[in-house]
């Protein structure tokens, strides 16, 4: 059996709701995830959260919660947040969980013992809010740090360190030697650039108890616990060793998995969905990780920019947020999944606004889509008592290679470029209506068989959308499967061939896909 394809986001900290910013890393990656398996693999998309840490343990506090109640209160609503998004997540880990828990403690053993650490004492500047020891490059001329560390303060303390120095001329020569590693390719050119132009520094993998009892005690020292990246990071072969993945227990002879059928290896990642806010984390500590445990490095860390709201940064003090709940409330999932990932591509900064998510909701979901599947399965309905005419072939050219591309496109996860190729179809068809004037057509009985092969076209048109449309907007490909009355889920590209309705066939009753709204 070939190895499943295996996908993850970063999980998030749970020191509040989720907001837009995760929203779309989780959106992102399901319609990667969705897209695999219509192509026919097996995949295993992974999401979770990030639980410990000085972060969490202060939100827990301000709401007067004992860390665990709080993260279990909270992790409750993350969890109903991935169902309300449709995500297909085959696993959600949370780094509080004993599966987790335990290789992580494992893996510190194993590099306590391969002489992977040594003990430091260390002062200087610490951001809470980061989680993340500074050092004199990091401020300002004026000798202040950037806002998005929230307060620094001034520290000396006695850590574990994990030697990082040794490391750098293999990742650069890696980095160098596949392209596809860090993608897109100005986000590689990051790390590169990062990598020539500093000496590494040394990664602190512990925090004394006095200072933070949160996090995953280390198994060589009562004094300390886990640093929440390194415990965070690890969540990526956790699980899969948790199911049994073999490459990964053979590491750690001393566990046991979850269960005795072994599972097919999922290690390493095909792709890991990050923002690029984290990529220092999982490009240059997450293969340094991997590589001294002896593991091999995941294929691809995909990098997605960051949100804002009306050109500024989302704040919860501001009030400049997007609650991505109250949208799809009002406007539904599926516009709320088509507009983020149509919106903006995987790499650049995204700028959200109502009136771009509206503008969208209505020329391209209500009177592109919307009206196409509506008029052409009216019309059938109207013309032809909604009986399927005999195969036409007019538009299968326009819908193979619009097929074709889009399939390439998805292959690459350039997911904005499938949506653009799909309504390329999606605009076909529309000016086709326009064109062969099919309601002119009706009235005139010498051009009934202009009028079957026009019909056959429109609806085998929306059939084929349904396909390609299914790892987007799940719920609006399989009304449109409903309403032609097929059987079965729009969920394989392979029943994407044009030809797929049979004469003779009756569609069932068409209904709006996206209502009109007052706006
Ligand atoms: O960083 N736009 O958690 P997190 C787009 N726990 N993406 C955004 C965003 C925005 N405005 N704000 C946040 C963490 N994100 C760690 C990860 S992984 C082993 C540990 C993205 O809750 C951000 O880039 O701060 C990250 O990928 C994810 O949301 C979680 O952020
Ligand atoms: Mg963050």
């Amino acid at each position: 059996m070939s190895k499943p394809f295996y996908i993850t986001t970063a999980i998030d900290y749970v020191n509040g709701q989720p907001h837009l910013g995760h929203a779309y890393e989780k959106i992102i990656t399901d319609v990667i995830s969705r897209a695999r398996r219509s192509f026919g693999q097996e995949v295993f998309y992974l999401t979770g959260l990030d639980e410990h840490g000085q972060k969490v343990q202060q939100a827990a506090q301000a709401d007067g919660k004992t860390p665990q109640d709080y993260c279990d209160g909270l992790a409750a609503d993350w969890q109903a947040f991935a169902q309300k998004l449709e995500l297909t997540n085959n696993d959600f880990v949370r780094t509080t969980s004993t599966r987790h828990k335990q290789f992580v403690q494992a893996i510190l053993t194993k590099l306590q013992i391969a002489g992977e650490f040594y003990q430091k004492t260390y002062e200087g500047f610490y951001s809470a809010k980061e989680e993340t020891f500074l050092t004199e490059k990091d401020r300002h001329p004026d000798g202040t740090f950037d806002t998005s560390y929230g307060e620094v303060v001034k520290i000396q303390e006695n850590n574990y360190w994990f030697k990082l120095k040794a490391h750098q001329r293999w990742l650069i020569d890696y980095i160098e030697s596949n392209p596809s590693f860090v993608q897109p390719d100005y986000r590689r050119n990051e790390v590169l650039g990062f990598l020539k132009n500093n000496e590494l520094e040394d990664l602190c993998i512990s925090r004394p108890l006095a200072r933070l009892n949160w996090g995953i005690p280390l198994p060589f020292d009562k004094d300390y616990v886990t640093y929440v990246w390194f415990d965070a990071l690890v969540n990526y072969i956790t699980v899969p060793a948790n199911m049994g993945d073999k490459t990964l227990l053979a590491l750690f002879p001393n566990l046991q998995p979850s269960t005795s059928q072994l599972q097919p290896a999922l290690w390493p990642a095909d792709i890991h969905v990050i923002g690029k806010d984290i990529l220092k984390f999982h490009a240059v500590y997450w293969p340094i990780m991997l590589k001294a445990m002896g593991l091999p490095l995941p294929k691809q860390i995909l990098v997605h920019g960051w949100w804002q709201k009306d050109g500024s940064k989302m704040s919860k003090s501001t009030g400049n947020v997007v609650d991505p709940v109250a949208i799809i409330n009002k406007w539904g999932v599926d516009a709320f999944r088509f507009y983020v990932v149509r919106e903006l591509a995987i790499g650049p900064d995204g700028n959200w606004t109502d009136s771009g998510f509206k503008s969208r909701y209505s020329a391209e979901l209500a009177n592109g889509l919307g009206n196409l599947v509506n008029r052409a399965l009216s019309m059938l309905k109207r013309y032809r008592n909604g009986i399927v005419p005999a195969r036409h072939d007019e538009l299968a050219p326009d819908a193979a290679k619009v097929v074709a591309a889009t399939q390439a496109l998805l292959q690459e996860s350039d997911l904005q470029g499938a949506l653009q190729s799909i309504w390329q179809l999606v605009n076909r068809a529309n000016q086709y209506v326009d064109q062969t004037k099919p309601f002119s057509l009706a009235k005139d009985p010498a051009q009934s068989q202009r009028l079957d092969e026009v019909l056959y076209n429109l609806v085998e048109s929306c059939r084929v959308l349904a396909i390609l449309l299914c790892p987007f907007i799940p719920g609006t490909a399989t009304k449109i499967y409903t309403q032609l009355a097929l059987t079965g889920l729009p969920d394989k590209f392979s029943a994407a061939t044009w030809g797929g309705l049979q004469a003779g066939q009756t569609i069932g009753d068409p209904a709006p896909l996206f209502p009109r709204k007052d706006v």
